[in-house]
């Protein structure tokens, strides 16, 4: 449809109808098999779809597309209804968590990766993706670290981007896109204390430099939409903050897509004590900027009658409809409402064979290697052993997966055994209970009605499998529903009844290599000292098990580094390695007392951002710059030559980081501004230039403005966010 076309049917259509393009009801006012992914209050089941603009949570070609069918019928001017779901790492073929996507440094692959859930969710039926999420994660304990690519903006930014290009492709029509939803907007992931929907205690330089970046980079890649967040910032909750939704994403970013409340952040308004009621919610929402109330139910019972009383001007509820007709619009839902989904193609696209096999590379690329003695891995010995609750186990997914079937995972025992083949020695156990009785997890307690008994026999079980193998690969990890919405911890170690297991497997292995399952940064200081290989694998997807036996046979070197920091110890929590200065660092050796640190622990990580080894070793050269000066409009370059220096081939991911030596705000220790994943056989060597240019050394100055300072700045270049690899420029004053 032409813009003027648009237009003309805004101003044709009831206030009703309007007021109901801006309403979002969940898929069960349709379905009752929908999946429900917030709080359900009892009326959103009462309520019928009759106008309303959008639903979510429900997927599958032949049901959607009789559900459009069916609400064009009855929609007096025929308006195709938009169909949203949380694609959030796959639809039937499941990828990596994001945070596992993060270790890949690989914004490339992910790009495949979310053009495949793209495919996968428009074939059946799905039009926007509540993805990417580009909050920042910095606390451990925060459940949805694992939605996240981790604790560094500009890692983040490419890879909210490179989701944005995946999803929404060259063309929202074409019938193999979706369009993209940034969320949560802003600072969701600096809750205080690590606990969901908590507030956020964050200056203005702090969100600006570090929490707005990777939410712009997923905006200036073209995301159709943006999510509000739950939490509050400045005393504010987002879904109330015109400062937040107008002035900075509209205005500064240049955002004019859709702006879209997470569920039931409208009516959470009131219990946040900033709306007296309901109605006074839907008020402060739209004079905010929110165009749809994600299931709340405050737009439907209290918006038109707040335009008939004029404190929502019909200019702004236009603005805000027309909003959503453009996004029908450029999705060409006008021509073709079901975007050219249609059961025969769901069946073709859903879990293709390509599909799965990049989920495999993705699987494999995200692995983090962090130790690896006596030559563990890649796998040697003959009779090897399987062991753990994660060795045969097909939930290896997050609790996001929800519409694909997790019996199409494979799991490390199927995949072992494909690997080896049939004849070779091989044994599997599940060594214990993956959880202790009485765990809570997101949405259920854990129970089991003998659990001493049944780990007791599962123990001896596996003693007999470690003493009788060459090396033992033992799977641990958290539950998938310990981690993601709803499940903050303050303990952020393997389950109870999994570290038992490895203490008293122990003495039994000969050799032992620990794979950790995984939606956030865990505490590993006992099973790193225990193992002689540890492996993060992430929640790894569909294509896991396979994942994994191609990095443990050798077929695949790891190349994954970690996307956030490991710490010693929850205390440390929220811990990154790109900390402000502080004016009394903790010295290199001695205790310094007085000083930044703690009694009890050092302050670094147990194992640093960007850290990852791989079967190889190699070997970066001293810096090169191109010059000792960068002045505000040229390019310097930093150049260093890899090499490989051990016996396989192997993937390095070398890493930019630039310090501003003097501010007029105390800056990062280091920042990380570029990276490069590097192939090279063994023996092999290759010159790999950064460019450094003014842009990248901007911050949010004294002077309140996005801008970089003259002066001096240190770089390093290296193979993780530790590196002491460094060298000196300048940059000149303004010309
Ligand atoms: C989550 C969002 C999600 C939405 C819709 C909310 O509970 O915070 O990330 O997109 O539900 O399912």
């Amino acid at each position: 449809m032409k813009e003027q076309e648009l237009i003309a049917l805004l101003n044709d259509l009831s206030l009703e109808e309007k007021v109901m393009q801006l309403v979002q009801l969940p898929g069960v006012a349709y379905e009752s098999g929908a999946a429900v992914t917030g709080l359900l209050n009892d009326t959103a089941k009462a309520r019928t779809l009759r106008l309303a603009g959008s639903t979510l949570g429900i997927w599958g070609a032949e049901k959607l597309n009789r559900l459009q069918r069916q609400y064009m019928e009855n929609h007096p001017h025929h308006i195709p209804l938009l169909m949203m779901l949380d694609v959030i790492h796959g639809h039937k073929t499941v990828f990596p968590c994001p945070l596992g996507q993060g270790a890949t440094f690989d914004p490339e692959l992910t790009e495949q990766a979310a053009a495949v859930q793209a495919r996968e969710a428009a074939a059946d039926g799905i039009h926007v993706t509540f993805s990417p999420m580009a909050d920042l994660s910095r606390d451990a304990r925060w459940g949805r670290v694992m939605e996240s690519t981790g604790e560094d903006k500009y890692l983040n930014g490419r890879m909210a981007a490179a989701m944005v290009r995946g999803y929404q492709g060259e063309d929202l029509k074409s019938g193999a896109s979706v369009a993209a939803c940034v969320k949560h907007f802003a600072a969701y992931g600096a809750a205080e204390a690590g606990r969901d929907y908590q507030n956020t205690e964050l200056s203005e330089h702090t969100l600006r430099e570090q929490y707005l970046p990777a939410y712009q980079c997923g905006v200036e890649a073209g995301a159709r939409l943006v999510m509000s967040s739950f939490n509050t910032w400045d005393g504010v909750p987002s879904s109330a903050n015109p400062w937040l939704m107008q002035t900075v994403l509209r205005q500064e970013m240049g955002f004019d897509g859709v702006v879209i409340s997470d569920w039931n952040a409208v009516g959470e308004l009131v219990p946040h004590g900033i709306a007296r009621d309901e109605k006074e919610a839907a008020l402060l929402a739209m004079r905010a900027g929110i165009d749809i109330d994600m299931c709340s139910g405050c737009y439907e019972k209290h918006l038109q009658e707040l335009v008939e009383e004029g404190k929502v001007s019909r200019d702004m509820l236009d603005a805000a409809v027309l909003r959503v007709l453009k996004l029908k619009n450029e999705l060409g839902l006008f021509e073709d409402p079901f975007h050219g989904a249609n059961p025969e193609k769901a069946q073709a696209v859903l879990g293709a064979g390509e599909h799965r096999a990049l989920a495999r590379k993705a699987a494999a690329e995200a692995l983090v290697l962090l130790k690896n003695e006596k030559e563990a891995l890649p796998l040697k010995g003959k009779k090897i052993a399987f062991i753990g609750p994660y060795a045969d186990e097909k939930h290896l997914q997050s609790a996001w997966a929800i519409s694909t079937d997790r019996e199409d995972s494979v799991t490390v025992w199927q995949a072992a055994r494909e690997a080896f083949g049939q004849d070779a020695e091989l044994r599997c156990a599940p060594g214990c209970l993956m959880l202790a009785e009485g765990t809570t997890t997101s949405l259920e307690v854990f129970t089991c009605p003998d659990a001493e008994k049944e780990n007791a026999r599962l123990l001896s079980e596996a003693k007999a499998a470690a003493a009788w193998a060459d090396t033992v690969v033992l799977c641990l990890g958290e539950h998938f529903m310990q981690t993601g919405e709803s499940a903050s911890r303050v303990d952020i170690g393997l389950p109870e009844p999994q570290k038992r297991l490895l203490n008293a497997l122990k003495p039994d292995c000969k050799c032992l290599a620990t794979l950790i399952f995984c939606g956030r940064p865990l505490t590993l200081k006992e099973e790193c000292d225990l193992s002689d290989a540890l492996m993060i694998c992430w929640l790894p997807g569909t294509e896991g098990g396979h994942g994994i036996m191609d990095v443990l046979t050798g077929h695949e070197a790891p190349s994954g580094k970690l996307p956030m920091s490991f710490p010693r110890h929850v205390g440390q929590e929220p811990l990154h390695y790109d900390q402000y200065m502080t004016g009394r660092p903790r010295p290199r050796e001695g205790i310094g007392s007085f000083t930044s640190h703690y009694l009890d622990c050092p302050n670094d990580a147990l194992y640093p951002f960007g850290f990852g080894l791989t079967y190889t070793d190699f070997r970066v050269s001293e810096i090169r710059l191109s010059g000792e000066a960068l002045s505000q409009t040229s390019e310097l370059t930093a150049a260093v030559t890899l090499t490989n220096i051990g016996k396989y081939a192997g993937t390095a991911v070398l890493q930019l980081y630039i310090r501003d030596l003097v501010g007029s705000r105390v800056r990062p220790v280091k920042e990380l501004k570029g990276f490069r994943r590097i192939t090279l056989r063994p023996g092999e060597e290759k010159e790999v230039v950064f460019a450094i240019t003014e842009p990248m050394l901007r911050f949010w100055t004294i002077n309140r403005r996005m801008e970089s300072e003259p002066g001096d700045f240190q770089v390093w270049i290296g193979l993780d966010s530790t590196t002491e690899n460094t060298a000196f420029f300048t940059l000149t004053d303004k010309d």
